[in-house]
């Protein structure tokens, strides 16, 4: 299939509008990473997207609205702390899980009897959604397994030619998924994190949130369970970054053969070894992150990243969370 190329214009994103209808798959940009749209009243669609991606049929979607009366549509029961996100937060880079509709087909919720839902904060992504008058299933648009797209060129290396139509719209201003927030039971729990942090949540909820970040506990949020976001070549993890520990390392790896590339918080101190800096505060790691995989991966051949979170420090805020998450996935919890 030809993929199609799209502008922000009121014709092309009429076309990306009708071709969702039509049950195309069509990659779109959000404030966190572009997505891969699907019309979620279409099974058919829906299916179509798990192929493209290469993704587990386990691993349920997110529905992607852009006015909050959706909502209604999607979930069958709203409770006072989820109105109280919607109310105060929405749009914005959180999904919340909540019961499901009986019209949401099983194919988008992995059988689940919950459904994810977000309302982008971008106003690219609710410019999209508006025309495509329909709520729309979006997982990442990248292959599974590979780090998430934060520029359509990455899309375009991930599904050119599998998908009908890509969006070209901006960079990613956040650069890492959606907090998760299961609303559906009980205590608030965070499935995911991301830059809507516990503590905002806590502060709109009045009440504590709980973190669920074990990648083998059977949580409501299949997707924590696969590999995710891998470089094409190994990485390893430090947390503690120490100097003299990496600078070992990395000569370890060279007396190995690789060529290796340190990324971390302070490049200029590792002299004449390949460093390179992940971001000057949480923010700018996290709108970096993938993008930095993506392009690390093709002039190294071993990423040693290193981390520290440091509650003094620059990295010392509740987005460090979701960071860890994603470097821990992408090192397949290699942490050395
Ligand atoms: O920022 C984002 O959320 C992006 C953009 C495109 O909106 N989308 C995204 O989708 O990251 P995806 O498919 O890569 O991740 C969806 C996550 C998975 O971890 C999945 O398991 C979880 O949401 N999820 C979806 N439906 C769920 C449900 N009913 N209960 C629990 N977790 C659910
Ligand atoms: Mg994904």
């Amino acid at each position: 299939m030809e993929t199609k190329y799209l502008q922000f214009n009121n014709e092309d994103l009429a076309l990306a509008g009708e071709l969702i209808r039509q049950g195309q798959l069509v990659a779109f940009p959000t404030e966190t990473v572009y997505g891969l749209g699907a019309n979620a009243w279409d099974e058919q669609a829906v299916k179509s997207t798990y192929l493209a991606k290469g993704r587990p049929s386990d691993n349920p979607l997110i529905v992607h609205i852009w006015d909050k009366s959706q909502i209604y549509d999607i979930a069958r029961e709203v409770s006072s702390d989820a109105q109280k996100i919607i109310d105060a937060l929405m749009p914005a880079s959180i999904t919340i899980v909540l019961p499901k509709k009986d019209t949401i087909s099983d194919v988008i919720t992995a059988g689940l009897d919950t459904v994810a839902i977000r309302m982008p904060k971008s106003k690219q992504a609710r410019d999209f959604l508006r025309y495509a008058q329909v709520p729309v299933t979006a997982p990442s648009a990248n292959l599974s397994g590979r780090p998430s797209p934060t520029t359509w060129q990455r899309v375009q290396e991930d599904m050119d030619g599998r998908i009908s139509a890509i969006l070209c719209g901006d960079m990613c201003d956040v650069g890492i998924e959606s907090t998760v927030l299961d609303l559906s039971h009980g205590t608030p729990k965070i499935l995911r994190p991301g830059v809507v942090t516990p503590e905002t949540l806590e502060l709109v909820l009045e009440k504590p949130v709980e973190i669920v970040t074990n990648p083998k506990s059977k949580v409501n949020s299949p997707g924590v369970r696969y590999k995710h976001y891998a470089p094409k070549v190994p990485m390893v993890l430090d947390l503690t970054d120490d100097h003299d520990k990496l600078c070992a390392y990395y000569d370890q790896k060279v007396a190995e053969g690789y060529n290796p590339v340190l990324w971390c918080n302070h490049p200029f101190r590792y002299g004449k070894r390949n460093a390179t800096a992940m971001g000057i505060d949480t923010r700018d790691v996290a709108r970096g992150l993938y993008e930095n995989l993506r392009y690390l991966e093709t002039r190294y051949d071993f990423i040693i990243a290193s981390f520290c979170y440091d509650p003094k420090s620059m990295y010392g805020d509740e987005i460090a969370i979701g960071i860890l998450d994603r470097l821990k996935r992408a090192a397949g919890n290699n942490i050395i």
